[in-house]
Order: C-alpha cells, then structure tokens, then sequence
C-alpha cells in the first residue's frame, strides 16, 4: 500500500470488536515503530506500558471518548481490547509533545497495517491514571487505545459535510463516523 493510502486508513477507531484480543507480542511489534522514529535530539524520553489484561478496564474508565459526540463511549462488547500508554517523566514540553505526536502516529500507522486501529486520547487526569498504573516517575501523557476495528469512519471533504465550515465529525444515521477534512486550497497557502 502507498505510504498516503495507509495514512488516509489510519483513521480515529472508537469501537472495537473487544473479544478480539491483541497479543503482547503484537504490541510489542506495534511499539517497535516508536522505538525507531526520531526524536527531538535522539533523546529517546517516551517510555511505553503495554496493557491487554485487566487493566484495561481502569484505563477505559479513566479517558474520554469523542468529546464532539453525545455519546459515553463504546458500550460492552466494544470497548478496546489493548492500550499503548505513552509515558513521561515531565509534563512534555513543546520537542517532547512533537516526539509524542511522531511515535503515536507511527504505532498506529502500524496497527493499521497489521488490520487493526486504534485511537489517540489526551482527554484524562494525568495525575489520577498515574497514580492508577503505578509507573512513578513516569506518568501518562497520551493514551492509544488498540483493537480490531468494528465501527466505519469515512473522511469527507468539509464542503460536503457542513456549509457553515463546523469541522466536527459526526454520525450519520447508518452509526458511520464521518471526519470533515478541509481542502487543499485551504490547507496550502498561497
Ligand atoms: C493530540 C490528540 C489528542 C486526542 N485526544 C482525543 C481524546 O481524548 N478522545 C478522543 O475520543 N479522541 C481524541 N483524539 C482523536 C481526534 O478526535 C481525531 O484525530 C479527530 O477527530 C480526527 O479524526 P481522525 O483521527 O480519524 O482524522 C485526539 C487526537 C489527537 C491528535
């Protein structure tokens, strides 16, 4: 697949098939793809907890899903099987959030290769998820949530979605998730 295929794929996965488990082993190859992306002086500061076990449960309690949506998040049955939460010793500053966003990027570009999907969540208590998963110093600073894709999410042109320019994705009346993307004469500047 071309490298722009596999980036338009990579989209935001909320609901999972959560019987479908995810082995350690494929979180670990997952993982491998932020142990080799670059990093603000190769400093190398993100440190990774792989969970696919009870744990799972806190964490899913912990972060919130699709704040743009009327929604609580996936109901049983669809909620993810697996996390990547990326850890800190700091409260990242500007070249550490830039390294975050590289190796979160890179993992689910991965996952989405090997047919899986996943979603990136900054929406939690760093304090309280630390606390709960028991890293010290390292604290959570973004969470990727892993698993079997069950639900559709189609981009859409912004034009074709809203006139009035609200890039807020939504579902339509099929529980499709649709993203307004804006369009190249907007992105590019002239
Ligand atoms: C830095 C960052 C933080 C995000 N935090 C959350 C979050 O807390 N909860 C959530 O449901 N989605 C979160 N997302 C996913 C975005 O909502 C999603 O990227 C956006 O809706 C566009 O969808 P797409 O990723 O399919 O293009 C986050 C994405 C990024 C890049």
């Amino acid at each position: 697949m071309k490298v722009l295929n596999l980036i338009a794929k990579t989209r935001s996965i909320r609901r999972y098939k959560e019987s479908e488990k995810v082995s350690m082993k494929m979180l670990e190859y997952i993982a491998e793809a932020a142990r080799v992306v670059g990093s603000a002086g190769n400093r190398q500061r993100l440190r990774l907890l792989l969970v696919n076990d009870e744990r799972c449960d806190t964490i899913f309690k912990e972060i919130k899903f699709a704040s743009a949506l009327d929604w609580n998040g996936p109901e049983e049955g669809q909620r993810p099987p697996a996390y990547i939460v990326v850890m800190t010793d700091s409260e990242p500053d500007t070249n550490l959030a830039i390294d975050m966003g590289l190796a979160a990027q890179a993992m689910l570009m991965t996952a989405t290769e090997e047919g899986l999907g996943g979603c990136m969540f900054r929406s939690f208590d760093r304090e309280k998820l630390g606390k709960l998963l028991g890293k010290e110093p390292y604290m959570p600073a973004l969470v990727i949530s892993i698993g079997t894709p069950d639900e559709v999410v189609v981009l859409q042109d912004a034009k074709d979605v809203r006139p009035d320019g609200n890039l807020n994705y939504y579902r339509n009346s099929y529980g499709y998730h649709l993203v307004p993307k804006i369009p190249m004469s907007t992105l590019v500047l002239k």
